[in-house]
């Protein structure tokens, strides 16, 4: 019998905290205007100082567990996309396990905003080799922890915030096939120098802002709409689905002309494709769930809905997922 990963249970955290950009043109040489048209943000949650990533995890994992009616002692794997941990350890996956009080492994990992998909990977072999039947997976991020505020090429971009599914096993739907991919050697494309074990941090790293995110924001943008319709189609492919049937492709949310540029690439409307990166901007490994369940819970998902999830992002990282929605529409159970 063949063994499926099914999507039962979506859920969302966004910490109430707003960076508009009116604040920015305080803060550095920036216009709304220009923000507007270069990127379509318009404002960015970010998270309360008391918040660190795993008590924006805890609450989209919470919220998805209440969705897909599972309780604590039967997940069985919580696997936690994140690139901005609360510390180098324990893990985020082990804070966020305690915080929901489950009792299965946890693990975090780093792919950076391609995080989401790449740990739907490998949530979907641990439920399609039998090793695990529920499995918790949270993509979360507090970005703007990393972010130079005096930096106006970067700080307009980024967000806090936290998305969460629970996958369980099937017999037919659920993930349909997933394309990753890496390219260690364009790594310093869009990356933080220092506070890991290359370069320690130290008073010197400090005064050279050097534990901030550092981007080629150019070659980032022709990275993306590059390699988006590459792994979509790849996904697409595997999965047997042709790009006129899907219901919605959902890429990570990073620019809303990556997302016009990509849409035109592929050939899908500007209605299938999702966009809520005016309210959230870049949330990274969280922006995919954080999707999902807007389109869940306002209503726009039907069960038998094809749809292609995309993310790229530091590493260089890529990769795309095909998933047949199984789940009915709220106030639409029979
Ligand atoms: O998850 C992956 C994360 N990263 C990304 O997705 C980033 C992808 N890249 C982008 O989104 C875009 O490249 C940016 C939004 C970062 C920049 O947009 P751009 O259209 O590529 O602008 P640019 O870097 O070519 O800069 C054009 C001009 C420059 O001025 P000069 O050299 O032409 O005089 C910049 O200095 O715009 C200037 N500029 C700004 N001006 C006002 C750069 N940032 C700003 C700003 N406000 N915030």
């Amino acid at each position: 019998m063949t063994r499926t990963a099914e999507i039962i249970g979506v859920g969302s955290y966004l910490p109430e905290g707003r960076i508009t950009n009116a604040d920015l043109e305080r803060m550095v040489d920036t216009s709304d205007e220009w923000i507007v048209t270069r990127t379509g943000i318009r404002e960015r949650p970010i998270a309360d100082e008391g918040q660190a990533t795993s008590d924006l995890a805890i609450r989209a994992g919470q919220a998805a567990l209440a969705v897909a009616g599972v309780a604590p002692e039967d997940v069985d794997l919580l696997i936690m996309a994140t690139s901005t941990p609360d510390m180098v350890f324990p893990s985020t996956g082990c804070l966020t396990q305690a915080g929901l009080g489950l009792s299965c492994p946890a693990f975090d990992v780093n792919a950076a905003c391609t995080g989401f998909i790449y740990a739907l990977q490998t949530a979907t072999s641990a439920i399609e080799s039998g090793r695990a039947d529920t499995v918790l997976l949270i993509g979360a991020d507090t970005l703007t922890r990393f972010v130079d505020f005096t930096d106006r090429t970067t700080c307009i971009l980024f967000g806090d915030g936290a998305g969460a599914v629970v996958l369980r096993a099937a017999e037919s739907g659920g993930v349909r096939g997933i394309a990753l991919g890496a390219d260690g050697k364009r790594g310093s494309m869009l990356y933080v120098p220092a506070g890991g074990s290359a370069m320690p941090a130290s008073a010197e790293t400090v005064a050279n802002r050097e534990h901030y995110i550092r981007m080629n924001g150019n070659e980032v943008f022709k990275f993306a709409v590059r390699v988006i319709p590459e792994t979509t189609n790849a996904a697409l492919a595997q999965s047997g689905v042709d790009v006129g049937d899907l219901a919605w492709l959902i890429p990570h949310q990073a620019n809303q002309r990556i997302l016009d540029t990509i849409a035109e690439r592929l050939g899908v409307s500007h209605e299938r494709v999702f966009s809520n990166v005016a309210n959230t901007a870049n949330t990274s490994a969280a922006s995919i769930p954080l999707a999902l369940d807007d389109l869940y819970t306002s209503g726009r998902l039907a069960a038998g809905d094809l749809l292609a999830l995309v993310g790229f992002g530091a590493g260089l990282t890529w990769g795309a997922a095909v998933v047949e929605w199984t789940k009915t529409t709220p106030g639409k159970e029979a």
